[in-house]
C-alpha cells in the first residue's frame, strides 16, 4: 500500500511537470494567455500554483507515461487516463490545469477548467488512494505558515489563487465539495478562527449556513464576509482590490448574526403570525449557547440589531428552555 502511494505521487508529479511543461510550449498559448490575461494571473503566481495547460491531443500524457514504463493496470489508478480496448485516453483535454497538493507540497489530484464555457466548466480528478476530497483544503499548504491570525475559506481554486496573489496567504478551498467535520479538524491544527468567504449567489449563503455548525463544533469561531455586489473573492478582488477586501475582513459578520440575518429574511415582519414565528425560532437558536454571559451577549445583540424587546425575547428564550 505504501509502495502504491508513492508511485501514485510520482506519477502526480510527473503529470503536473507535463501540463506545467505544456503550458510553456507555443500549442499552450491559449492557455497561458487565459491565465495572464483573462484571469491576470502574474508568472510567478502560474509557478507558485504549479498551473498548467493539458493540450488538445486526447492520448499524449497516456503515451509519455507509458514510456516512462508505467502499466495500464497502475494507471488506471491515477484516474489522469482511462484505458479502453482501443488504448489509453487522456482524462483532462484542452484545459488549463490545477494541481491539488496536499499540506506537504505532493500532488495528489488535479482540477481542469475549460477555457470558454463549456461543460463541464471544471472537471476533477476522482478520488483516489491518495486524494479524498473530504480531508484536503486548496491552498492549506501554502495558508499554513501564513502570518495572519484567522484563515480564508472559498468555494474554488482561483479565488484561493487571486487572494494569494493579493497577498491574502491565508486563503483555502475546499473546492465544490461541502465543508466537512474532518475539514474544520485539519484547520483547528492551525487557527480558530476562519472568515468564509463563499460566493454570494444562494449556493454559497448555504454553503455558508452548512459550515458554520461544523465550524462552530469544531471550536473554531467563524464570521461572514459580506461579498456583494461581487460574485466571489477572485471578482471582488480584481474589480476592487485588496485594500478593499481587507476593509470587508475587518466589517466580517459574526456568524450568528449573520445565521440571525438569514433567518430573518424567510419571514414577512409585517404578519403578526410570522413575526412570532420568528421570534421563537431566533430563541430557539439562541438556547445552544449553554453559557449564560455567551447567550445574554447574543441576546442583547439580536434584541438590538432586530428591534425586539430585550426583555420579551429573553422570557421567551427561558420559557422555551425549560420545554427541554
Ligand atoms: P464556481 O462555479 O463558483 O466557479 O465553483 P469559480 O471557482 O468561480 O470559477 P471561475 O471563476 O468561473 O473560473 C467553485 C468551485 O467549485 C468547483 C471548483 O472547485 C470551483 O473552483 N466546481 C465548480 C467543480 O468542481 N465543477 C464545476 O463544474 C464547477
Ligand atoms: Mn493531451
Ligand atoms: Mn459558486
Ligand atoms: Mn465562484
Ligand atoms: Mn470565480
Amino acid at each position: 500500500q505504501a509502495e502504491l502511494r508513492a508511485r501514485l505521487l510520482e506519477v502526480n508529479r510527473l503529470a503536473a511537470n507535463y501540463f506545467y511543461y505544456q503550458l510553456k510550449q507555443p500549442q499552450g498559448k491559449q492557455g497561458y494567455d487565459y491565465f495572464r490575461e483573462k484571469r491576470q494571473l502574474s508568472d510567478e503566481t502560474i509557478i507558485r500554483f504549479g498551473l498548467g495547460y493539458a493540450n488538445k491531443t486526447s492520448d499524449d500524457l497516456y503515451r509519455y507515461l507509458r514510456e516512462k514504463g508505467y502499466e495500464d493496470s497502475f494507471l488506471k489508478e491515477t484516474g489522469l487516463v482511462t484505458v479502453e480496448e482501443r488504448g489509453g485516453r487522456d482524462k483532462f483535454w484542452n484545459r488549463v490545469m490545477f494541481p491539488i497538493m496536499d499540506v506537504n507540497n505532493r500532488v495528489i489530484g488535479f482540477g481542469g477548467r475549460v477555457m470558454g464555457d463549456g461543460e463541464p466548466k471544471y472537471l476533477n480528478s476522482p478520488e483516489t488512494r491518495l486524494f479524498d476530497k473530504s480531508r484536503n483544503l486548496y491552498g492549506l499548504n501554502y495558508a499554513r505558515t501564513s502570518r495572519e491570525k484567522c484563515m480564508l475559506i472559498c468555494e474554488g481554486y482561483l479565488d484561493v489563487i487571486s487572494l494569494h496573489q493579493a497577498g491574502f496567504s491565508n486563503a483555502v478551498a475546499s473546492l465544490g465539495t461541502a465543508f466537512t467535520s474532518q475539514h474544520a479538524g485539519i484547520l483547528k491544527r492551525y487557527t480558530d478562527q476562519v472568515i468564509l468567504t463563499y460566493d454570494s449567489d444562494g449556493a454559497g449563503v448555504k454553503a455558508a449556513l452548512r459550515a458554520i455548525p461544523i465550524l462552530r463544533d469544531a471550536g473554531i469561531s467563524a464570521k461572514v464576509l459580506n461579498m456583494k455586489p461581487h460574485k466571489d473573492p477572485d471578482e471582488f478582488i480584481r474589480n476592487m482590490g485588496a485594500q478593499a477586501f481587507r476593509e470587508r475582513m475587518d466589517q466580517a459578520r459574526n456568524s450568528f448574526l449573520f445565521e440571525i440575518d438569514v433567518l430573518k429574511r424567510e419571514y414577512s415582519m409585517e404578519d403578526p403570525e410570522q413575526k412570532t414565528k420568528f421570534y421563537q425560532e431566533t430563541a430557539r437558536k439562541l438556547l445552544q449557547f449553554g453559557e449564560p454571559l455567551e447567550r445574554e451577549n447574543y441576546l442583547q445583540a439580536v434584541a438590538r440589531e432586530h428591534m425586539i424587546q430585550e426583555n420579551e425575547l429573553r422570557q421567551l428564550v427561558n420559557r422555551m428552555g425549560m420545554q427541554f
